[in-house]
């Protein structure tokens, strides 16, 4: 997608031909800039303190720290520590193991000095791979919001997301965006509402950024005002991404997506979830058996922002010695989800929805 009108992906491979450009999203609304990974620890880095976050970009980033790292050792005992040292990063995204599942695939029974120029070209194809698919959910997506949009004959279709789940958290496009930007593109008048997102605000600073650079109207809100929107007609339907959904169809997304599917379902509001294939853990099928992340209790007593003169600054918004819990993410039931949007269409959020989708997965898993 572009910024400034200049095309970017989240992840490239350097000019150098071996380094790893990311953009630093922990530096985001307010500055676009580049970082470069040239080791596994810089790529653990940047996952663990979410310079690159979003499931499909785990992903693709753990994908390229398995190629950092054969470039100093590419022995089977170093691949392994490198694939372990990564998959410990965040606990719930299950892209990030479906990609390093994928790069022990390709390498592993390659010759020693073949194992690097492998490892690149997977993480290449992982990456390329992901533009196609998200763009395959926009094209999928997209008549969900155009029937809206037809049913309203020309007045704006509201749609509300949650997190980020557009282009900054997969290479290009996004998930649960990728619809939107599609819709918006075809000339439909699209606006979202933002959820703010607490505590670490990936809705207010990166889901607001990205549509603003691609001129989709949208509009923040708290992350409490969605029952109330939905409740004032003021949501047609929500869209949002997922980190895992089981072979049944609950989904791990974003902490207080759970608390939006339910005003949904109380308020006869579509509730879609957008997702690759690589996100479904066919091993999984309760929900509750999902690990959930728990982060540092500053995010939740602490805010960072910009300051009048333009400096930015972490402040405290909570009392010195109380306590906070920080889960990342939370699971909502497949009952609560009117369907799936994925890069093979449409499908109700029930197994056998998922199964009809990819038979050979189910099948392998069974
Ligand atoms: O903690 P984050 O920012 O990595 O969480 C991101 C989300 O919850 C997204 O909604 C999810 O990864 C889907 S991204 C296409």
């Amino acid at each position: 997608m572009n910024i400034n009108g200049k095309p970017y992906r989240t992840i490239w491979l350097s000019d150098d031909g071996w380094s790893v450009s990311i953009i630093d999203q922990t530096k985001l609304p307010f500055a676009l800039e580049i970082v470069v990974l040239k080791s596994l620890d810089d790529a653990v880095r940047a996952i663990s303190s979410m310079q690159v976050r979003g499931a499909p970009l785990i992903g693709a980033t753990a994908a390229y720290g398995a190629a950092l790292a054969l470039r100093t050792d590419a022995s089977d005992e170093a691949l392994d520590r490198a694939c372990a040292a990564l998959a410990a990063t965040r606990p719930t995204a299950i892209n990030l193991r479906w990609a390093l599942d994928e790069m022990q695939k390709a390498v592993r029974n390659q010759p020693r000095d073949r194992r690097v120029a492998a490892a690149y070209a997977r993480a290449a194809e992982i990456c390329d791979e992901d533009v196609e698919t998200c763009r395959k959910i926009g094209e999928h997506g997209v008549g969900l919001i155009k029937a809206h949009a037809e049913k309203k004959a020309g007045a704006r279709v509201n749609i509300l997301t949650h997190c980020n789940a557009g282009w900054l958290a997969c290479v290009d496009w996004g998930t649960a965006l990728a619809p939107i930007y599609r819709a918006h593109d075809e000339g439909m008048p699209v606006h979202v509402w933002v959820d703010e997102t607490r505590p670490r605000n990936q809705g207010a600073s990166l889901t607001a950024y990205e549509l603003g650079a691609h001129g989709v109207p949208h509009t923040i809100v708290a992350d409490n005002t969605g029952g109330h929107l939905m409740q004032n007609k003021l949501v047609d339907l929500c869209i949002v991404g997922t980190d895992r959904t089981t072979a049944s169809g609950d989904v791990a997304n974003k902490i207080g997506t759970y608390l939006k599917a339910l005003a949904a379902k109380d308020n006869g509001v579509q509730f879609f979830v957008a997702l690759p294939h690589s996100t479904i853990d066919w091993s999984l099928e309760d929900g509750g058996a999902i690990p959930i992340e728990e982060r540092n209790a500053a995010e939740v007593t602490h805010m960072t922002g910009k300051l009048p003169d333009g400096s930015i600054a972490t402040v405290a918004v909570a009392p010195e010695g109380s306590q906070a819990a920080n889960f990342g993410f939370d699971v909502t039931p497949a009952r609560l989800v009117t369907g799936f949007i994925t890069e093979r269409g449409v499908t109700p959020a029930t197994p056998e929805g998922l199964r009809l989708l990819y038979p050979e997965r189910s099948k392998a898993a069974a």
